[in-house]
Protein backbone atom coordinates (compact mmCIF):
# COMPACT_ATOMS: atom_id res chain seq x y z
CA UNK A 1 0.00 0.00 0.00
CA UNK A 2 1.35 3.42 -0.95
CA UNK A 3 -0.29 7.07 -1.45
CA UNK A 4 -0.82 6.16 -5.21
CA UNK A 5 -3.10 3.54 -3.69
CA UNK A 6 -5.53 6.03 -2.27
CA UNK A 7 -8.83 6.45 -3.87
CA UNK A 8 -8.60 10.04 -3.67
CA UNK A 9 -5.49 9.90 -4.96
CA UNK A 10 -6.58 7.76 -7.90
CA UNK A 11 -9.27 10.35 -8.96
CA UNK A 12 -6.85 13.00 -8.70
CA UNK A 13 -4.45 11.72 -11.41
CA UNK A 14 -7.50 10.16 -13.60
CA UNK A 15 -9.00 13.79 -13.91
CA UNK A 16 -5.25 14.96 -15.47
CA UNK A 17 -5.18 11.51 -17.62
CA UNK A 18 -8.42 12.47 -18.88
CA UNK A 19 -8.01 16.34 -19.65
CA UNK A 20 -4.75 15.69 -21.23
CA UNK A 21 -6.85 13.48 -23.37
CA UNK A 22 -9.21 16.16 -24.35
CA UNK A 23 -6.32 18.45 -26.21
CA UNK A 24 -6.22 20.95 -23.17
CA UNK A 25 -2.99 20.68 -21.40
CA UNK A 26 -0.85 21.43 -24.05
CA UNK A 27 3.11 21.61 -22.46
CA UNK A 28 2.26 22.95 -18.95
CA UNK A 29 -0.68 24.40 -19.80
CA UNK A 30 -3.81 24.55 -17.17
CA UNK A 31 -3.85 23.39 -13.78
CA UNK A 32 -5.65 21.74 -10.61
CA UNK A 33 -5.92 21.94 -7.64
CA UNK A 34 -8.22 19.66 -4.76
CA UNK A 35 -8.94 20.73 -1.21
CA UNK A 36 -8.51 17.53 0.98
CA UNK A 37 -11.17 16.45 3.42
CA UNK A 38 -9.75 15.99 6.73
CA UNK A 39 -9.95 12.19 6.40
CA UNK A 40 -8.19 11.90 3.25
CA UNK A 41 -5.69 14.28 4.71
CA UNK A 42 -5.19 11.57 7.44
CA UNK A 43 -5.47 8.56 4.85
CA UNK A 44 -2.19 10.14 3.07
CA UNK A 45 -0.42 11.63 6.32
CA UNK A 46 1.74 8.68 6.94
CA UNK A 47 3.37 9.23 3.34
CA UNK A 48 3.72 13.32 4.29
CA UNK A 49 7.72 13.76 4.55
CA UNK A 50 9.17 16.35 7.21
CA UNK A 51 7.69 19.28 5.40
CA UNK A 52 9.41 22.29 3.22
CA UNK A 53 9.36 25.98 4.32
CA UNK A 54 6.54 28.03 4.66
CA UNK A 55 6.34 29.90 1.28
CA UNK A 56 4.12 33.06 0.31
CA UNK A 57 0.99 32.27 -1.25
CA UNK A 58 0.88 35.80 -3.16
CA UNK A 59 -2.56 36.76 -1.33
CA UNK A 60 -4.67 36.32 2.05
CA UNK A 61 -7.21 33.20 1.89
CA UNK A 62 -7.98 33.04 5.95
CA UNK A 63 -11.03 31.28 5.17
CA UNK A 64 -8.74 28.43 4.14
CA UNK A 65 -6.33 28.18 6.99
CA UNK A 66 -5.11 24.77 7.86
CA UNK A 67 -6.68 23.33 4.96
CA UNK A 68 -4.42 20.73 3.10
CA UNK A 69 -4.66 20.89 -1.37
CA UNK A 70 -3.44 18.63 -4.12
CA UNK A 71 -2.00 20.79 -6.39
CA UNK A 72 -0.14 20.57 -9.95
CA UNK A 73 3.37 21.89 -10.23
CA UNK A 74 4.39 25.09 -11.87
CA UNK A 75 5.90 24.36 -15.54
CA UNK A 76 5.23 20.56 -14.93
CA UNK A 77 3.24 18.91 -17.74
CA UNK A 78 -0.34 17.62 -16.72
CA UNK A 79 0.67 14.15 -19.70
CA UNK A 80 3.49 13.32 -16.79
CA UNK A 81 1.32 13.40 -13.35
CA UNK A 82 0.36 9.50 -14.20
CA UNK A 83 3.63 8.73 -15.16
CA UNK A 84 5.55 9.99 -12.30
CA UNK A 85 2.78 11.83 -9.84
CA UNK A 86 5.51 12.41 -6.69
CA UNK A 87 7.68 14.78 -9.32
CA UNK A 88 4.79 16.68 -10.31
CA UNK A 89 1.91 17.53 -8.01
CA UNK A 90 2.27 17.70 -4.50
CA UNK A 91 0.29 18.36 -1.18
CA UNK A 92 0.65 21.70 0.56
CA UNK A 93 -0.62 22.67 3.38
CA UNK A 94 -1.55 26.65 4.38
CA UNK A 95 -0.29 27.99 7.65
CA UNK A 96 -3.03 29.79 10.23
CA UNK A 97 -3.21 32.64 8.67
CA UNK A 98 -3.83 31.79 5.43
CA UNK A 99 -1.25 33.72 3.89
CA UNK A 100 1.93 30.57 3.35
CA UNK A 101 1.64 26.91 2.16
CA UNK A 102 4.19 24.47 2.68
CA UNK A 103 4.89 21.51 0.74
CA UNK A 104 4.48 18.17 2.69
CA UNK A 105 4.45 15.47 -0.07
CA UNK A 106 5.54 15.48 -3.58
CA UNK A 107 7.45 17.89 -6.15
CA UNK A 108 10.30 15.36 -5.20
CA UNK A 109 12.66 16.92 -7.95
CA UNK A 110 11.43 20.11 -6.79
CA UNK A 111 9.43 22.81 -7.94
CA UNK A 112 6.69 24.36 -6.72
CA UNK A 113 2.72 24.81 -6.83
CA UNK A 114 1.12 25.84 -9.63
CA UNK A 115 1.81 29.99 -10.79
CA UNK A 116 -2.04 30.54 -10.58
CA UNK A 117 -2.37 29.43 -6.91
CA UNK A 118 -3.43 32.63 -6.18
CA UNK A 119 -6.20 32.21 -8.44
CA UNK A 120 -6.77 28.59 -7.32
CA UNK A 121 -6.88 29.18 -3.74
CA UNK A 122 -8.87 32.21 -3.64
CA UNK A 123 -11.40 30.48 -5.79
CA UNK A 124 -11.39 27.79 -3.48
CA UNK A 125 -11.97 30.39 -0.59
CA UNK A 126 -15.12 31.62 -2.08
CA UNK A 127 -16.38 28.82 -3.18
CA UNK A 128 -16.06 27.11 0.27
CA UNK A 129 -17.93 29.93 1.57
CA UNK A 130 -20.82 30.23 -0.76
CA UNK A 131 -21.29 26.30 -0.98
CA UNK A 132 -21.46 25.35 2.06
CA UNK A 133 -17.70 23.50 1.78
CA UNK A 134 -19.41 21.40 -1.11
CA UNK A 135 -17.00 22.72 -3.74
CA UNK A 136 -13.55 21.09 -3.28
CA UNK A 137 -12.43 21.25 -6.98
CA UNK A 138 -10.75 23.95 -9.18
CA UNK A 139 -9.56 22.95 -12.53
CA UNK A 140 -7.91 25.45 -15.15
CA UNK A 141 -7.86 24.47 -18.82
CA UNK A 142 -6.76 25.80 -21.85
CA UNK A 143 -9.41 24.82 -24.11
CA UNK A 144 -9.17 26.02 -28.02
CA UNK A 145 -13.14 26.26 -28.51
CA UNK A 146 -13.71 28.54 -25.87
CA UNK A 147 -10.21 30.38 -26.49
CA UNK A 148 -11.70 31.03 -30.25
CA UNK A 149 -14.64 32.64 -28.90
CA UNK A 150 -13.09 35.27 -26.73
CA UNK A 151 -11.72 36.53 -29.94
CA UNK A 152 -15.12 37.14 -31.52
CA UNK A 153 -17.54 36.70 -29.41
CA UNK A 154 -18.18 40.23 -26.94
CA UNK A 155 -16.29 39.52 -24.02
CA UNK A 156 -19.18 40.24 -21.69
CA UNK A 157 -21.04 36.93 -18.97
CA UNK A 158 -24.88 37.77 -20.86
CA UNK A 159 -22.95 37.00 -24.48
CA UNK A 160 -21.32 33.75 -23.68
CA UNK A 161 -23.65 32.36 -21.53
CA UNK A 162 -26.48 32.60 -23.88
CA UNK A 163 -24.26 31.52 -26.95
CA UNK A 164 -23.12 28.26 -25.08
CA UNK A 165 -26.88 27.69 -23.66
CA UNK A 166 -28.10 27.96 -27.04
CA UNK A 167 -25.47 25.24 -28.44
CA UNK A 168 -26.59 22.06 -26.73
CA UNK A 169 -30.12 21.84 -25.20
CA UNK A 170 -28.74 20.09 -21.72
CA UNK A 171 -26.33 23.02 -21.14
CA UNK A 172 -28.58 25.19 -18.83
CA UNK A 173 -29.35 22.18 -17.00
CA UNK A 174 -25.66 21.59 -16.36
CA UNK A 175 -24.50 25.49 -15.88
CA UNK A 176 -27.74 27.28 -15.19
CA UNK A 177 -25.96 30.08 -13.19
CA UNK A 178 -24.40 31.16 -16.50
CA UNK A 179 -20.67 31.72 -16.89
CA UNK A 180 -18.35 35.20 -15.95
CA UNK A 181 -15.87 36.35 -18.26
CA UNK A 182 -12.29 37.66 -17.24
CA UNK A 183 -11.25 40.49 -19.83
CA UNK A 184 -7.49 39.97 -20.48
CA UNK A 185 -5.10 40.25 -17.90
CA UNK A 186 -1.68 39.40 -16.72
CA UNK A 187 -1.64 35.71 -15.38
CA UNK A 188 0.02 34.32 -12.38
CA UNK A 189 -0.82 37.10 -9.90
CA UNK A 190 -3.07 38.16 -7.17
CA UNK A 191 -5.00 41.03 -9.76
CA UNK A 192 -6.19 38.25 -12.41
CA UNK A 193 -7.26 35.93 -9.04
CA UNK A 194 -9.32 38.93 -7.60
CA UNK A 195 -11.29 39.49 -10.52
CA UNK A 196 -11.63 35.95 -10.96
CA UNK A 197 -12.77 34.94 -7.77
CA UNK A 198 -15.50 38.18 -7.76
CA UNK A 199 -17.04 35.79 -10.55
CA UNK A 200 -16.86 32.57 -8.76
CA UNK A 201 -19.30 34.42 -6.23
CA UNK A 202 -21.97 34.11 -8.93
CA UNK A 203 -21.06 31.48 -11.10
CA UNK A 204 -18.90 27.62 -11.60
CA UNK A 205 -17.22 28.85 -14.64
CA UNK A 206 -14.97 31.92 -15.41
CA UNK A 207 -13.61 32.59 -18.77
CA UNK A 208 -10.19 33.77 -19.25
CA UNK A 209 -10.05 35.97 -22.81
CA UNK A 210 -7.35 34.88 -24.97
CA UNK A 211 -6.01 32.53 -22.05
CA UNK A 212 -8.81 29.58 -21.05
CA UNK A 213 -10.77 28.58 -18.32
CA UNK A 214 -11.86 27.80 -14.38
CA UNK A 215 -14.01 25.54 -13.16
CA UNK A 216 -15.66 25.04 -9.91
CA UNK A 217 -17.12 21.94 -8.43
CA UNK A 218 -17.87 19.48 -5.80
CA UNK A 219 -15.86 16.46 -7.45
CA UNK A 220 -13.63 15.54 -9.93
CA UNK A 221 -16.34 13.86 -12.17
CA UNK A 222 -18.70 17.07 -11.79
CA UNK A 223 -15.75 19.59 -12.70
CA UNK A 224 -14.52 17.64 -15.50
CA UNK A 225 -17.82 17.40 -16.81
CA UNK A 226 -18.66 20.99 -16.21
CA UNK A 227 -15.60 22.12 -18.01
CA UNK A 228 -16.22 18.85 -21.05
CA UNK A 229 -19.90 20.85 -21.63
CA UNK A 230 -18.57 24.49 -21.95
CA UNK A 231 -16.17 23.40 -24.50
CA UNK A 232 -17.99 20.94 -26.40
CA UNK A 233 -20.60 24.17 -26.73
CA UNK A 234 -18.12 26.40 -27.39
CA UNK A 235 -16.47 23.70 -30.54
CA UNK A 236 -20.08 23.79 -31.73
CA UNK A 237 -20.80 27.37 -31.58
CA UNK A 238 -17.33 27.43 -33.36
CA UNK A 239 -18.67 25.61 -36.21
CA UNK A 240 -22.21 26.66 -36.40
CA UNK A 241 -20.48 30.78 -36.67
CA UNK A 242 -18.11 28.45 -39.81
CA UNK A 243 -21.04 27.70 -41.55
CA UNK A 244 -22.29 31.00 -41.67
CA UNK A 245 -24.32 31.11 -38.42
CA UNK A 246 -27.51 30.60 -36.98
CA UNK A 247 -30.55 29.86 -38.97
CA UNK A 248 -32.77 28.84 -36.07
CA UNK A 249 -32.17 28.43 -32.44
CA UNK A 250 -33.61 27.98 -28.82
CA UNK A 251 -35.88 30.75 -28.08
CA UNK A 252 -35.96 32.54 -24.74
CA UNK A 253 -39.14 30.51 -24.81
CA UNK A 254 -37.68 27.47 -24.85
CA UNK A 255 -35.53 28.15 -22.25
CA UNK A 256 -38.12 28.92 -19.71
CA UNK A 257 -40.04 25.97 -20.84
CA UNK A 258 -36.44 23.64 -19.87
CA UNK A 259 -36.29 25.46 -16.76
CA UNK A 260 -39.92 24.43 -15.32
CA UNK A 261 -39.67 20.88 -16.45
CA UNK A 262 -36.02 20.52 -15.13
CA UNK A 263 -36.42 22.26 -12.02
CA UNK A 264 -33.77 24.82 -12.54
CA UNK A 265 -33.70 28.59 -11.94
CA UNK A 266 -32.35 30.41 -14.96
CA UNK A 267 -32.00 34.17 -14.61
CA UNK A 268 -33.86 36.19 -16.75
CA UNK A 269 -30.76 38.25 -17.50
CA UNK A 270 -30.02 36.18 -19.83
CA UNK A 271 -33.21 35.79 -21.44
CA UNK A 272 -33.34 39.27 -22.91
P1 LIG B 1 1.81 26.62 -14.39
O1 LIG B 1 2.75 25.72 -15.16
O2 LIG B 1 2.54 27.54 -13.45
O3 LIG B 1 0.72 25.83 -13.72
O4 LIG B 1 1.11 27.60 -15.44
C1 LIG B 1 0.38 27.10 -16.52
C2 LIG B 1 -0.77 27.98 -16.87
O5 LIG B 1 -1.72 27.53 -17.47
C3 LIG B 1 -0.76 29.41 -16.46
O6 LIG B 1 -2.00 30.01 -16.61
ZN1 LIG C 1 -3.26 28.96 -18.07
Amino acid sequence: MGILDVEIVKGYIRLTEDAVAKGWHERNGGNFSYRMKPEEVEETRPYFRTPGEWQEIGTSVPGLAGEYFMVTGSGKFLRNVTLAPQDNFAIIELDETGTKYRIVWGLEKGGRPTSELPSHLMNHEVKKQVTGGKHRVILHSHTPNVIALTFVLPLEDEVFTRELWEMATECPVVFPDGVGVVPWMVPGGRDIAVATSELMKKYDVAIWAHHGVFCSGEDFDLTFGLMDTVEKSAEILVKVLSMGGKRQTITPDNFRDLAKDFHVTLPECFLK
